[in-house]
């Protein structure tokens, strides 16, 4: 039941309850540093995002580095704010942070336990690495943890990267994932020394979260009802990665799934010669959303195709069927191609995937 401090006016930070409740939550699933006062509730990650943009030119940094292959929403979402963003590529270990070092920014947005697209994890030494260099320029690291809740690899999923260096970090987490986007509801975690400078941001803007949904979320938490229903869909999503896997080694023996067994999406790189925008637009032709690797690339140049492939919202039939159409768009391009095996109906939507 909500009494009357929780149908007040809300705390510009968030509802006492929940960031008490997602303090020992973060400390428990993902090993972060923090006590309730330096948890602010958020209108999902792109509220917090959006605070940071005007935070950080008030410290003097007006350039944001950004991981390539990233998410291309956030940097124009970034630019428009008036932060310039400086891409940095992505390895095999994560974000290549002699190359963040060259760019002499003081800030960077990385996604360390699954990086978007690519699904790769940050390497201990890689993090290890970051965070010499946050210490060293005095700068600061913004932890996306979109989506660090679905991890499937049989060894334990590394910790926030926030436990490593709290004092340059903001980690950044969400509901979005793990319950539904239309809640608008995500949570930052703040450096002591950024904290005043937030929440005087942050009143600006509006005066704090709905104090309903805050006091209901809460309640997932500390009911352990969240736990229960991770357990179950994170089962479901698991199914559903191995049914894509077994899909596409059976139908796209040429692609190859890199990152980590984890989150919602897979990430297919093609064989050199592919042509990504012809694979698309056929796909599309066969009712199969699937996004090209290119809308995520940041630097000019030309890098090996590949395919985002989201499985959250589809049904195990139907994740087998939208790879059968990829293979079938795929073999358009073969040499003397035969014609598509079997076109759907626009209707029967068999792929959504990630945008
Ligand atoms: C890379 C990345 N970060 C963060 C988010 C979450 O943003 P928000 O919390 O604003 O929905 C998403 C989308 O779910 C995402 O793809």
């Amino acid at each position: 039941m909500a009494g009357t401090a929780e149908l007040d006016y809300p705390l510009v930070n968030g509802l006492p309850a929940l960031r008490e409740a997602l303090a020992g939550y973060l400390g428990r699933v993902r090993n972060a540093r923090t006590t309730p006062d330096r948890v602010m509730v958020t209108a999902g990650f792109a509220q917090g995002l959006s605070l940071l943009c005007e935070a950080l030119p008030l410290l003097g940094i007006r350039t944001l580095a950004l991981e390539d292959p990233g998410h291309s929403g956030q940097r124009r979402f970034i630019e428009q704010s008036g932060m310039h963003t400086v891409p940095i590529p992505v390895d095999a270990e994560g974000i290549d942070v002699d190359r963040l070092r060259e760019s002499g920014v003081r800030a960077v947005l990385v996604t360390p336990a699954h990086q978007f697209p690519t699904g790769i994890t940050m390497s201990p030494q890689r993090r290890r690495q970051l965070v010499d260099w946050a210490e060293q320029v005095d700068g600061l690291i913004i932890e996306d943890d979109y989506d660090g809740e679905f991890w499937f690899e049989p060894h334990p999923r590394p910790s926030a990267l926030q436990s490593l260096a709290p004092g340059h970090t903001v980690y950044a987490g969400t509901a979005s994932k793990t319950l539904v986007p239309g809640l608008r509801l995500g949570w930052l975690v703040i450096p002591d020394h950024l904290s005043h400078l937030l929440t005087r941001i942050r009143s600006r803007h509006d005066l704090g979260s709905d104090g309903i949904t805050q006091r209901a979320f809460a309640e997932l938490i500390n009911t352990g009802m969240l736990d229960r229903h991770l357990r179950r869909v994170r089962s479901r999503y698991r199914s559903r990665r191995e049914v894509l896997l077994q899909a596409v080694a059976q139908q796209l023996p040429q692609a190859k799934v890199i990152g980590s067994s984890a989150g919602l999406h897979a990430f297919l790189q093609l064989p050199a010669g592919v042509d990504e925008s012809a694979l698309v637009a056929a796909a599309l032709r066969r009712s199969v959303l699937v996004y090209g690797a290119q809308r995520y690339q940041f630097a000019p140049g030309v890098r090996p195709a590949g395919l985002v492939v989201g499985y959250s919202s589809l049904p195990l039939a139907g994740l087998s069927a939208a790879i059968f159409a990829v293979r079938d768009a795929l073999d358009e391009q073969a040499p003397g191609a035969r014609p598509a095996l079997r076109e759907l109906p626009v209707t029967e939507r068999t792929g959504v995937l990630l945008g």
